[in-house]
């Protein structure tokens, strides 16, 4: 497992550093296509989908029976399958359009539904976080681990705001106001994959969004596990992926944030 586990990594590491140095060449690039692709703020471009086209491309060359969820085109081969890769071509898509350097190519493996590889490369930084189930994480090759940080007081966290935050009260900012008064502060980079490999390698404490898609998560996921962190639902109950929601801390402040966050008055109703 061990073995295969680390081909898969490889495999996924080429089709992500291929796809990052697409991003590279379209950088600043994207003249007229950029196009909003239905709630207001959320873009596609030309680069998306061209970093999409080689990783799909990598994946049906060198792993053809295997399944794959990818952002700008959904579904390919069969939703039972064991093997489900979960791809964002470009997490970031935003800053991206901008300029603004945030963006990751995210690519992350479920088996069983579980996540079990991560990639996560950041070309405008080359950085490359890498990380496989049992066989520990890393940033360009070399091991990572989330910071020692044990006060939500002296803590700095990272956050996010889905598109739909114009159209409901469960949009996040009542969290960021209470997080900020109570930490050293609260980001918000735009890129939910490069906030996870950020937790994973210590520059931030802890992480929390909803409305997320398994594309933004996956990989991330095994990144913050493998580099001695926590990943749940809000409450501390088990992740699931499909909820979009998700809670990710070097461990020593998972339990405070998690119970900040249950303070938040306009988050009674979330349930979970
Ligand atoms: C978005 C980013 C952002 C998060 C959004 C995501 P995209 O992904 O990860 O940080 O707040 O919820 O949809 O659209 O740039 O791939
Ligand atoms: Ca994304
Ligand atoms: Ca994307």
């Amino acid at each position: 497992m061990t073995q295969q586990l680390q081909t898969f990594l490889d495999i996924a590491t080429e089709a992500a550093l291929a796809a990052g140095a697409v991003l590279q060449g379209y950088l600043g690039k994207l003249e007229d296509s950029i196009v909003e692709k239905g709630r207001p703020g959320d873009l596609v471009t030309v680069a998306d989908k061209a970093a999409e086209t080689v990783i799909l491309d990598h994946f049906h060359r060198h792993l053809p029976e295997h399944a794959i969820l990818s952002e700008e085109s959904g579904q390919h081969g069969d939703r039972e399958n064991q093997y489900l890769w979960a791809i964002d071509p470009l997490d970031g898509t935003t800053n991206f359009a901008h300029q603004y350097p945030a963006f990751a190519v995210s690519i992350g493996l479920l088996i069983d539904g579980i996540p079990q590889i991560g990639v996560i490369y950041d070309p405008f930084h080359n950085e490359l976080f890498r990380a496989a189930a049992s066989l520990g994480a890393t940033r360009n090759r070399r091991p990572i681990h989330v910071s020692n940080t044990t006060e939500l007081s002296k803590s700095l966290l990272v956050t996010g705001f889905a598109y739909d935050r114009r159209e409901t009260t469960d949009n996040n900012y009542a969290e960021f106001c209470h997080l900020t008064h109570l930490t050293q502060g609260v980001r918000r980079s735009g890129s939910a994959s490069l906030d996870l490999a950020h937790v994973a390698c210590g520059r931030v404490d802890g992480y929390w969004e909803r409305g997320l898609s398994p594309w933004d998560m996956a990989a991330g996921i095994i990144l913050v596990r493998e580099a001695g962190g926590v990943v749940s639902a809000y409450n501390e109950t088990p992740l699931e992926i499909a909820s979009g929601r998700i809670l990710a801390t070097n461990s020593y402040i998972h339990h405070s944030l998690s119970t900040e966050l249950s303070r938040v008055p306009s988050l009674t109703a979330w349930g979970q």
